[in-house]
């Protein structure tokens, strides 16, 4: 019988995680089953503990259940406390291990799918939710000459500052303050895309050879990406790479294999009507 791995979220049935994973499991000749799971807003432990309960060897989790996925690990990762959230849990004998590979995921994207160093560069994040804070403690591991957190509420890049500094050159900053400053690498950490809106940033931030990244993706370019090329950044990025890449280092904790993620990105931004 085929292992059994799930993603489990609410929604779910958007997700691209079956068709990753599938296209892994396809590449590197593992036989394994992935499912997408619905779970009810008040049901996720629940949910959970069925799928487990059923055989289920790890699990891959969405929107909005990171934070109880966290609360639920009896083992966490050093990357999965800072982060404060778990994308990926691995059912063991006696443990729920959390982990969070979303930080690693954009990170690779950027160092080596994108080529686009990290380390004395000036980065500018964008937002100060769940999705910003895990990729903070993976952004300084690549020694930045800073990292500047910008958020609309500022208290909340302020926590996160302090959360950070022991572990680089964080500073938090409101989107005013960012006037007169350039970045070599600005990412959207906000969910400001997801509703079609734009963070409120200065003309002038990006430097030359500067690259923007959206961790969202759709169809097309998002308001902040467009923004960016109208500025002058020298490259765009969505997260769509960031996706697989993330997926991929799930793949490889559940099975220790790493799989060649190029061909699934490709296979994503082909395949019409898969975004
Ligand atoms: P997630 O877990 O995806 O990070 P979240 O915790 O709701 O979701 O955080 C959303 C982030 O996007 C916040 O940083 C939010 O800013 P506030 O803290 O000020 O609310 C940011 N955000 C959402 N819409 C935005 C917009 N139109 N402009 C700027 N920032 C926005």
């Amino acid at each position: 019988m085929s292992d059994l791995y799930a993603v489990i979220g609410n929604p779910v049935a958007h997700s691209k995680s079956p068709l990753i994973h599938a296209g892994f499991a396809r590449q590197s000749g593992q036989d394994i089953r992935y499912e997408a799971i619905f779970a009810p807003l008040d049901g996720f432990v629940e949910t959970a503990g069925a799928f487990r309960q059923r055989g289920g060897k790890g699990a891959n989790i969405t929107v909005p259940f990171k934070l109880e996925a966290h609360a639920l690990s009896s083992r966490l990762t050093e990357r999965a406390k800072a982060a404060g959230a778990v994308n990926t849990l691995v059912f063991e004998a006696g443990d729920i291990l959390g982990d969070n590979t979303d930080g690693a995921g954009l990170v690779r994207d950027i160092t080596v799918n994108l080529g686009h160093a990290l380390d004395d560069r000036r980065v500018l994040l964008m937002g100060a939710g769940g999705a910003a804070r895990g990729v903070i403690r993976p952004l300084l591991e690549h020694e930045p000459a800073a990292l500047v957190i910008a958020n609309r509420t500022r208290q909340k890049a302020d926590d996160l500052q302090q959360l950070f500094a022991s572990l680089g050159n964080v500073v938090s900053a409101a989107y005013g303050d960012l006037r007169g400053q350039e970045f070599d690498l600005v990412i959207n950490a906000t969910s400001a895309s997801l509703h079609g809106d734009l963070p409120p940033l200065p003309k002038g931030i990006f430097a030359s050879a500067s690259l923007a990244y959206d961790m969202m993706y759709g169809k097309g370019l998002t308001p902040f990406l467009q923004f960016a090329q109208q500025q002058g950044a020298a490259r765009l990025a969505d997260g769509i790479g960031m996706l697989v890449e993330q997926a991929a280092e799930s793949f490889f904790l559940w099975r220790g294999i790493r799989p060649e993620t190029g061909p699934v990105i490709e296979m994503l931004r082909s395949s019409p009507g898969s975004l």
